[in-house]
């Protein structure tokens, strides 16, 4: 196993909520409600002044959660990111300067890809799980069906479309270790701090199935 490979960590995991969190206050509650609905593996998005706040407060109160940071656009957001305690690192795309430091990084990575080419500039740098983003809108199961026999090494996280309704179609596919999204923690149950909404999403979605591969 490389550095570079998450797949350990993601060992029974097949639903990783993809997190936008306004206020850091509400990290910590919202990360105890995943990881009592039976979602343990977290992704929070850079897409907040709160969300480094928000990785320091579920690594220091929730160490059950197994925090990674998501929406990594630049190598520079990658140390930052380790220092508040994220356990793994994702990226929407991959540029090769970002490749090139997510390789480096002391932590595993799911840089994203969305064609076959990125995926094989991926795999050729050592990274075996990717990133395909933005699922749905870049052909979703159809194309990772196609895929799958010209790229038979290579394993993906669908993220971007997927939701309760799709997520069992992504699953059931030989080449995805497991699914990112945002349906867990909808945006209005995060505003209302209904965790008991989340805690039941999360425990739907845990639902789809454990890993087998
Ligand atoms: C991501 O960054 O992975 C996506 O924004 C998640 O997509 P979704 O909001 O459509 O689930």
């Amino acid at each position: 196993m490389s550095q570079a490979d998450p797949t350990p960590l993601f060992a029974g995991v097949r639903v990783i909520p993809v997190l936008t969190i306004a206020d850091a206050a509400s990290a910590a509650p919202l990360a105890r409600a995943l990881v009592a609905g039976g979602l343990k593996v977290l992704e929070i998005t850079l897409r907040t002044g709160a969300a480094l706040a928000a990785v320091r407060a579920i690594a220091r109160e929730v160490p059950e959660a197994l925090v990674g940071v998501g929406t990594l656009t630049a190598a520079a957001e990658i140390e930052p990111a380790i220092a508040a305690g994220a356990r793994y690192l994702v990226s929407p795309g991959t540029p090769p300067a970002l490749a090139d430091a997510l390789a480096r990084a002391n932590v595993p990575a799911l840089p994203g890809c969305a064609t076959v080419s990125e995926a094989m500039a991926l795999a050729a740098r050592g990274f075996p799980v990717l990133k395909f983003f933005p699922a749905e809108a870049s052909g979703g199961v159809a194309w990772l069906e196609a895929v799958a026999a010209p790229l038979p090494d290579i394993r993906f996280c669908p993220t971007g479309g997927i939701n309760a309704g799709n997520a069992g179609n992504y699953l059931a596919l030989e080449n995805v270790v497991a699914v990112g999204g945002s349906w867990v923690a909808p945006k209005d149950a995060l505003a209302a701090k209904d965790f008991g909404r989340i805690e039941r999403l999360a425990r739907a979605a845990a639902l789809l199935g454990p890993m087998e591969k």
